[in-house]
């Protein structure tokens, strides 16, 4: 099948796409974004999160066909441009970052929630990335970041 969907605000026509395969296959392999990460492949680790139409999805989880014609928005998309978003930053600043192999979806994440509570409690952080998973940093780093992150939104 011929996809035809918006990402990161650039339109595409990707041919030769079998409707089966997940929108990070797509992401990944056939545009070069390979910030979205395949870790479980099922749902389990948030790694592959991605805005989707304007809804935090894990991108594993969404097959090719139902991206056609649906706005994507991936971790390399969130800043909108040149540098990096304040999340992004906050998550250098904080020392949030190990093997980062959960970064980017942790970062969409908490685009995600600072976009629909700029003021979370501790409690509403970690439910927010409940879905999230980190093998590395215990987490603390990372609750770090995204406190600096809603002090500066
Ligand atoms: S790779 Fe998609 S949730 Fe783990
Ligand atoms: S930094 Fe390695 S899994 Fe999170």
């Amino acid at each position: 099948m011929r996809l035809s969907c918006e990402v990161n605000g650039e339109r595409y026509q990707i041919d030769g796409v079998w409707e089966g395969e997940s929108l990070l296959y797509v992401l990944r392999e056939r545009l070069g974004l390979y910030g979205s990460k395949n870790a479980c492949e099922q749902g389990e680790c948030g790694s592959c999160s991605v805005y989707l139409d304007g809804v935090l999805v894990c991108s594993c989880l969404v097959l090719a066909g139902q991206a056609e014609g649906r706005r994507i928005v991936t971790v390399e998309g969130i800043s909108g441009g040149e540098g990096l978003h304040p999340v992004q930053e906050a998550f250098v600043e904080a020392g949030a970052v190990q093997c980062g192999f959960c970064t980017p979806g942790l970062i969409v994440a908490t685009h995600d929630l600072l976009f629909r509570n700029p003021h979370p409690t501790d409690a509403e952080i970690r439910e927010a990335l409940a879905g999230n998973l980190c093998r590395c940093t215990g987490y603390e780093k990372i609750l770090d970041a995204v406190r600096l992150a809603a002090e500066r939104a």
